[in-house]
Formats: structure tokens, sequence, C-alpha cells
């Protein structure tokens, strides 16, 4: 068993701490607080690699692996979530799900411009009455013979206002449950789609989360993803993998509070020393260090067994749930330890818990994964794999 990161890996988490140090720190807190979409900062990210970190260089990516990726998503996740929710969902949703699941034409058509962020994608799944329960699908697309007739509203898109491509899941056999259910890459720019106001949020909110309406919108039928009915394992298959770059985005959260909070708790004196050297602030410290280590290993490990085709379902959703939690938590204690600057826009806590929420509600919540997490257990999963014996190359 190795826990020490490769050279490569350690490059890229060195070019992602300093991008989001030097590049998305300054600016920040007027961004959220103003809810300004990061234009120049998402071009930035294009222009160095990070929206299309694990698309195949064949398609303009960087054909790296799920641990580089989560390593970038930690980093930025420090600093800015707005972004790092733009970046996720770009590269574990859109890039992966068409280069795993799509065409040759697909691939050619869409990779190239969403890897280099010249595109931006979105992954549009809830709706105003479908969220957890992603099989309630309201959304139709009728088989018209060449073409699918595409009706309905989607809900808290992220990227809905900006994004080129989106992967829409809809019903088109509601007699067939799940299996009548298809994912169709329907582009902004085509008749009859639109795009509701910006949703004004508690956190990450300079990212651009908005409805989007579809109405008698024609999707050429070379624009499904798989085959006919394979929508709703695609949405499954492709959030699995999701939920390892939000349990990224949470345990990037957790790491920011708790460096600020360290930084902070040594300058700050009360009573004489700095409030580090109090045993109330020392106990906070040692916690988040622990839950926070815990967390990153649960994570890089769904990460690993992604990238050597062992069965992550399970182990991704555990990341999302522990890594969640901790993010939140350890953002209250963080602002705690701050007293009263951590209330005050100027030091960052406030917002990273803030932002630490939501990575308990999208891509899942945490009921969400607990249901995923159970499933699997009785299911005969007693424990992930690879600790339960099983040999991997
Ligand atoms: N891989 C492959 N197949 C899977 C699968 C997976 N991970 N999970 C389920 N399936 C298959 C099942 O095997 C089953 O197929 P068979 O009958 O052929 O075996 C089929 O899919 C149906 O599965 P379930 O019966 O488990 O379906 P369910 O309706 O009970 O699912 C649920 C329950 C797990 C809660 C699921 O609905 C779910 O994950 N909901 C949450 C949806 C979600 O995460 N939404 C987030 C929106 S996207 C977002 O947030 C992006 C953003 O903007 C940031």
């Amino acid at each position: 068993m190795y826990f020490n990161l490769s050279e490569e890996h350690l490059a890229v988490q060195e070019a992602a701490r300093e991008f989001a140090q030097k590049e998305l720190k300054e600016g920040v807190i007027e961004r959220d607080s103003k809810m300004l979409y990061p234009k120049q900062q998402v071009q930035r990210m294009g222009e160095l690699g990070f929206m299309g970190m694990m698309v195949s260089p064949e398609y303009g990516g960087g054909g790296m692996d799920t641990l580089s990726y989560i390593l970038a998503m930690e980093e930025i996740s420090k600093v800015d979530n707005s972004c790092s929710v733009i970046m996720s969902v770009n590269n574990s949703l859109v890039c992966w799900g068409i280069e795993t699941f799509g065409t040759a034409e697909q691939k050619a058509k869409y990779l190239p411009k969403l890897a280099t962020g010249e595109w931006i994608g979105s992954f549009c799944l809830s709706e105003p009455e479908a969220g957890s329960d992603a099989t309630s699908q309201r959304t139709t697309a009728i088989d018209m013979g060449d073409y699918y007739l595409l009706n309905g509203t989607k809900n808290w898109i992220t990227n809905g206002g900006t994004s080129k491509v989106h992967l829409v899941i809809a019903q088109t056999d509601a007699a067939a449950g799940y299996r009548g259910i298809n994912v169709l890459i329907v582009e902004s720019d085509w008749q009859g789609v639109s795009v509701g106001a910006k949703e004004d949020k508690l956190g990450i909110r300079s990212s651009d989360t908005h409805s989007i309406m579809y109405s008698d919108v024609k999707v050429p039928k070379e624009n499904r993803i798989g085959e006919d009915g394979f929508g709703f394992k695609f949405a499954m298959k492709t959030l699995s993998g999701g939920r390892i770059g939000i349990a990224a985005q949470a345990l990037g959260i957790a790491a920011g509070a708790y460096e600020l909070s360290v930084d902070y708790s040594k300058q700050r004196e009360a009573f004489g020393k700095p409030i580090s050297q109090h045993q109330a602030i020392a106990f906070k410290l040692a916690d988040m260090a622990t839950e926070i280590e815990a967390a990153r290993l649960m994570v890089y490990r769904a990460g690993w067994m992604k990238d050597r085709g062992i069965d992550y379902d399970a182990a991704s959703s555990m990341a999302k749930l522990y890594a969640s939690e901790v993010a939140m938590r350890h953002t209250v204690e963080a602002v705690q330890v701050h007293g009263g600057y951590g209330f005050v826009k100027e030091y960052h806590v406030e917002r990273l818990m803030r932002d630490a929420k939501i990575t308990q509600i999208y891509e899942g919540t945490s009921e969400v994964q607990r249901i995923v997490i159970s499933r699997n257990i009785l299911k005969g999963q007693l424990y992930i794999p690879i600790l339960a014996g099983e040999q991997f190359a």
C-alpha cells in the first residue's frame, strides 16, 4: 500500500494551488457578494487545462487520471467554489459522460471545445418535482422518427446560463419507467431553449444556476447518448463519478477553512497568548485535522478505484457523504475559531461555511448517498472490495 503522490500528481497539485492562490483569491469575496459570474477565471481554467483534465489528448484534453482531477479540485475549492463547481460539472459529468458513452461523432464534435473551456457543459437532470427521485422525470422526449421532440423544465442547473452543451435527461416512454428515459445532447442556441433568471443562492453564489425550459425543441436522433432507454443508467453511472468530484470539493472547503484557522489562531492573542495555545482552540484544530485526513483518504481512494475499474459506487457515495459532513462541521468550527472576525466576509471562512452546505445537497443529497451505500451493503458488499482482500492490478 503506497500513500505517496507521484511527481506528476505533485506538479498538478502545485499548479492548481498556485492558480487558486494567485488568480482566484483576489476578487472572490466581491464575486460572491455580487453574484458575478467568474468569466475570466473560467477562461483561465480552460487555458490551464482544468476544464477537461481527464479527457483523452486525442480530443484536446489532459489525459490525466481521477486523482489528478481530485487534487486540482481540492486546491481550487480551498479558495473559490463557484469556479470549482463549474469545473466539476464540466469535467466529471459532461466530458466524462460523452467520452465514456458517446459515439465517435459526438466525441469529435463536442469534446475538443468542452475540454478547453471554449464551450461549457451542463447536466440537466433535476426538475421542479424530481430531485432525489430521479426516475420521476416530467420532461418528455417524444420519438418523432428521426428526431426527439423535447418539452419540459429543468431546475437548479449549474452552468445553466453559460453552457452551450446541455445533457438533458428526459422521459420517452413513461410506461417503461426508468427504462424509458433517454439522455440527449442539446445545444443552448437551438430553437425552443430558454433560460430562467439566475438563482440567488446561500453559497457558490457566483456560479451560474438557472432553470432551463425546453419547448418543442427538435433534437436529432444522433444526439442521443447510448441505446434507447439508457438515460437513467447514464445518469447514475455519471453521477457516481461526479460524486468523487464533489467529495473533492467538500474536502477542499474543509481544508481551506482549517488552514485559515491554523494561521489565524497563531496570530490572534487572548489572555496573554496566541489562541492556538488554548486547549479550547487547539482541540478544535486537532479534530479538524483528523477528520480532514480521514475524508482525504476516502476521496483519493474512490478516485484510485475508478481509475482501476473497481466498482466505486459505494466508495464515491461514502466519500461524498463523509467529506461533505466534515466540510459542514468544520467550517462552522472555523467561524468559531475566528470569533467575530469569522462572521464578516473579509476573513473568507463564512463564505466557505455557506459553500459547504451545497455539498450535502447536489449530485445527490446525503440521504441519497446513504441509499446508495446501504443498497450495496444489502447486495452483499459488506466492505469496500479492495479492503476485503480482493486483489487488483
Ligand atoms: N450504475 C449502473 N446502474 C445503476 C446505478 C449505477 N451507479 N445505479 C442504479 N443503476 C441501475 C439499477 O441497477 C437498475 O437497473 P436494473 O433494474 O437493470 O438492475 C436501475 O438503474 C434503477 O436503479 P434503482 O432501482 O436503484 O433506481 P432508484 O430510482 O431506486 O434510484 C436513487 C434511487 C439512488 C436515489 C437515484 O434516484 C439517485 O441517485 N437520485 C439522486 C439524483 C441526483 O444525484 N441528482 C443530482 C442532480 S445533478 C447535479 O446536482 C449536478 C449539478 O448541477 C451540480
